[in-house]
C-alpha cells in the first residue's frame, strides 16, 4: 500500500492510481469522450474566474458544513455516482461509502455500481444517493426505487446525460469490458500490474450488482460498459418519466447532467430537489460546455428555487469556493475519489476527501469566509 501521506493533492493520488491499476482500469477512470476536451477542459474551467478575498476578518473558526438533498454534510463536497467500484479496488462501492460517511458527507452508488443498494444501505447509516438510469426493462426503475426505500437510502439522482452512448476511445483501444476481455495492449496492460491480478483473483469478480439479475446473457458474459449503455439503456426517457418518479420516490430527487438554464426551469417546474450542473466528466458530449461555464447561467435561471450542485473538475478547494461563490449549493466529485480508492481502498477515499477538506478550510480562511453562506457573489470576478 502506498504511503498516502505522500500524496499532497490529488494530482498525487492519481500517480499513485496510475502506478497501482492495469492501464485499462486506469484509462477507464481517466478517460473521457471524442477527443476528451472536456475532461482537462471543466478543470480549467476554473481559472477563468478570480476570487476576491476580503481581510480583516475573524477567521479563527470556520465551518463547512452545509445542508443538500435532506441530510447535513460537515463540507460541501460530495462523491459523485461512478461505475464499477470494485474493479479499482476490491472494498469498491462499501468503502468509499464508509469512507464518505467517516467524513459526514453523502455517498452516490450508480446504478452500475459493483455493490448492491442492500450492501451499501447495510455498510453505513451516512448520507446515501442512489443514481438511476433508466433501462429499457422499465420494471427496473420502480425495482430500484422500492429496494432504496427498503435500504434507507436518502436521494435519488435520475442522469439525464447518457441519452446514448458516447464514444471512448481508451476503452475500445484496451478492450475494457466488465468482466475485463482484453485485446492483446489490454492483457499487457493487466500483466504489468500482478499485484492487482493477485487481489482480483482472491477476491470475488466484480459485476453489475444491482442488474446483475436482469441481464439476460447473465452478468458474467464480457461486456463493454458502452455495449451495456446501447442495449439495455431506454433513449426514450422523457420529462414526464421524471416527474413520474419524483412522486414515486416522494423525498429528495435530483436531475444530474444538465448544463442548460431551461432544463434547469423544467426541472424546478415540476419539483426537483437538486439540479447538478454536470458533463459526466466530459465522457459524454464532447465539446459541452464545462461545468463551470454552465453553472452561472443556471444559478442565474433558478438560483435560491432549488440547490444547484456543481460536478464537474474539482481538484483543488479553490474549484469549490468558486462554485459556491457563483452560486453552487455545493459541489460533487467522481474522479478524484476514484483515485484515492484505487491507491489504497477506504483509506485512499478518506485521504482524498481529507486533502479536499483541508484546502476548503483553509482557502475559506483566505478568502474571509467563516461559513458556507458567507461566500458569495462579491467573493468571484
Ligand atoms: C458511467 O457512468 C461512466 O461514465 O462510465
Amino acid at each position: 500500500m502506498p504511503n498516502l501521506s505522500n500524496a499532497l493533492n490529488i494530482e498525487d493520488l492519481r500517480k499513485m492510481a496510475r502506478r497501482r491499476l492495469p492501464a485499462p482500469l486506469f484509462n477507464y477512470i481517466d478517460g473521457g469522450s471524442d477527443d476528451e476536451s472536456n475532461v482537462l477542459g471543466n478543470v480549467r474551467a476554473y481559472d477563468t474566474a478570480k476570487l476576491i478575498p476580503e481581510y480583516l476578518v475573524d477567521v479563527a473558526n470556520i465551518d463547512l458544513s452545509t445542508r443538500v438533498l435532506g441530510r447535513d454534510i460537515s463540507m460541501p463536497l460530495f462523491l459523485a455516482p461512478t461505475g464499477m467500484s470494485r474493479l479499482f479496488h476490491h472494498d469498491g462501492e462499501t468503502a468509499a461509502a464508509k469512507a464518505a460517511a467517516e467524513a459526514g458527507t453523502y455517498y452516490s452508488l450508480s446504478t452500475v455500481g459493483s455493490t448492491t443498494i442492500e450492501d451499501v444501505g447495510a455498510a453505513t447509516d451516512g448520507p446515501k444517493c442512489f443514481q438511476i438510469y433508466v433501462m429499457k426493462d422499465r420494471g427496473l426503475t420502480r425495482e430500484f426505487i422500492q429496494r432504496c426505500k427498503d435500504s434507507k437510502f436518502d436521494s435519488l439522482a435520475l442522469t439525464v446525460d447518457i441519452p446514448v452512448a458516447s464514444n471512448r476511445e481508451r476503452e475500445l483501444r484496451y478492450g475494457f469490458t466488465m468482466p475485463p476481455k482484453l485485446n492483446l495492449r489490454g492483457m499487457a496492460g493487466f500483466a504489468a500490474r500482478p499485484g492487482w491480478v493477485y487481489n482480483a483473483l482472491t477476491h470475488p469478480g466484480a459485476q453489475l450488482a444491482n442488474v446483475a439479475h436482469k441481464i439476460p446473457e447473465g452478468s458474467s458474459k464480457s461486456t463493454s460498459l458502452m455495449e451495456y449503455i446501447a442495449k439495455q439503456f431506454d433513449p426514450s426517457v422523457t420529462w414526464d418519466d421524471m416527474e413520474w418518479m419524483i412522486s414515486e420516490w416522494g423525498g429528495p430527487f435530483a436531475i444530474k447532467g444538465i448544463l442548460s438554464p431551461a432544463d434547469a426551469r423544467k426541472a424546478v417546474d415540476i419539483g426537483i430537489t437538486a439540479i447538478m450542473v454536470s458533463n459526466h466528466g466530459g465522457r459524454q458530449l464532447d465539446g459541452a460546455l464545462s461545468v463551470f461555464e454552465a453553472l452561472g447561467p443556471i444559478v442565474d435561471e433558478v438560483g435560491g428555487e432549488c440547490e444547484i450542485i456543481c460536478d464537474g473538475g474539482i481538484r483543488r478547494g479553490t474549484h469549490v469556493l468558486k462554485a459556491l461563490a457563483r452560486g453552487a449549493t455545493a459541489c460533487s466529485m467522481g474522479r478524484p475519489y476514484l483515485f484515492g480508492l484505487a491507491a489504497a481502498g477506504q483509506a485512499g477515499v478518506a485521504r482524498a476527501l481529507d486533502i479536499l477538506r483541508t484546502e476548503i478550510k483553509t482557502d475559506m480562511g483566505l478568502l474571509g469566509c467563516r461559513n458556507i453562506g458567507e461566500i458569495g457573489r462579491k467573493h468571484i470576478t
